[in-house]
C-alpha cells in the first residue's frame, strides 16, 4: 500500500511510518490524517505487526496542523464538520504506537506525538503549542494531554506564550520517556518497538488499555479496571505459556490466544 503523505515500511514486526510532506515541515492536512488512519487500520489488522513507530524528518516531526488549509475556514465550517474529530479514530488504534520525535513538534505535531502511547525524543526535539500566536488554541487535544503530561504550570505557560520546550526539559517534565542522540533515534525506537512486539499480543493490548484508563478514571475505578483485565489475562493460552516458560527457564512462545 502506498500513501501520498507517508512512507510506510515493515521492519520485522514493527511498522515504521514516516510523515512525508517535507515542503510543509509535515504540517498535518486532511490527506495526512486520511493516510494515517488508513495506515493505522492496516497495522492494527495485520497479525504480523506488533508495534508501530511514527516519525518525521530530522527538522520536523510535524510543524502543526496545516495553517494554509485552515486559513479560510469559518466557525460554521469548523463546527459543522467537527474539524479534527477524525483524530479521535487515531487514538482508538489498539496496538501500541511510539512517537519518535526529532526537530519541531508544534501545535498539532505536539498533539499527534501525545496521541501516541509514548514519545522518544531526539536531542534536537522541540515541543510547543504556539496556536495562541495565530489567535487560536490547541484543537487536537493539546490543552488536555499536555496538562496531564506536564502539569498545569508548564502547560498553561506553553499554551499562553507559545514557548517551546526542548528535549531535556521535556524529559524532566515527563512529556517524553527518554532522550537519545538524533542519529540513534530511529534505531532506538524500532528496537524498543521490537521489544514490545515480542510480548504476548493480548497482554500488550491489556497493558495499553489499563495505562490509558488512568487518564479517564479516578484511582479506585482505575485500579479495579486494571485488576479485571489482569484477571482476564488468566483466561489466555499465553499466560499459561508465559508462566510455564519462566518456571522451565526458557522463552515463551506466544499464540496470541
Ligand atoms: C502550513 C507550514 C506550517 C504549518 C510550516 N509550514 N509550518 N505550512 N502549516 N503549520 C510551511 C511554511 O509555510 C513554509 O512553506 C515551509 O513549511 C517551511 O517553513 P518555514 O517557516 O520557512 O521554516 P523555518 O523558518 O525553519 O521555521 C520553522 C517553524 C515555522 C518555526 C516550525 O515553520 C513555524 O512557526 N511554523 C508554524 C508553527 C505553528 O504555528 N504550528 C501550529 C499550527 S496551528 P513555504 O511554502 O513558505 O516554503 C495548529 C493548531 C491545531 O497546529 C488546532 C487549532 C487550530
Amino acid at each position: 500500500m502506498t500513501y501520498q503523505t507517508l512512507l510506510v515500511e515493515q521492519r520485522g514486526a514493527v511498522t515504521l511510518v514516516t510523515l512525508h510532506r517535507p515542503q510543509a515541515l509535515n504540517a498535518l492536512n486532511s490527506q495526512i490524517l486520511a493516510d494515517l488512519l488508513a495506515a493505522m487500520a492496516a497495522f492494527d489488522a495485520d497479525p504480523s505487526q506488533g508495534c508501530a513507530v511514527i516519525t518525521g524528518s530530522e527538522k520536523a516531526f510535524a510543524a502543526g496542523a496545516d495553517i494554509k488549509e485552515m486559513q479560510a475556514q469559518g466557525f460554521a465550517d469548523m463546527y459543522g464538520h467537527d474539524f479534527f474529530a477524525g483524530w479521535d479514530r487515531f487514538t482508538q488504534t489498539r496496538k501500541p504506537i511510539i512517537a519518535a520525535v526529532a526537530g519541531y513538534a508544534l501545535g498539532g505535531g505536539c498533539e499527534l506525538a501525545m496521541m501516541c502511547d509514548f514519545i522518544l525524543a531526539a536531542d534536537t526535539a522541540k515541543f510547543g503549542q504556539p496556536e495562541i500566536k495565530l489567535a487560536v488554541s490547541p484543537g487536537m487535544g493539546g490543552s488536555q494531554r499536555l496538562t496531564r503530561a506536564v502539569g498545569k504550570a508548564k502547560a498553561m505557560e506553553m499554551c499562553l506564550t507559545g514557548r517551546m520546550m526542548d528535549a531535556a526539559e521535556a524529559e524532566r517534565a515527563g512529556l517524553v520517556s527518554r532522550v537519545v542522540p538524533t542519529a540513534d533515534l530511529i534505531d532506538d525506537a524500532v528496537k524498543t518497538a521490537t521489544t514490545i512486539a515480542s510480548m504476548a499480543p493480548l497482554a500488550v493490548k491489556a497493558n495499553k488499555e489499563m495505562v490509558n484508563a488512568a487518564f479517564e478514571t479516578g484511582l479506585a475505578m482505575g485500579v479495579q479496571f486494571e485488576r479485571r483485565l489482569f484477571h482476564a489475562l488468566f483466561g489466555t493460552e499465553d499466560q499459561s505459556e508465559g508462566m510455564a516458560a519462566f518456571v522451565e527457564k526458557r522463552h515463551g512462545v506466544w499464540t496470541g490466544k
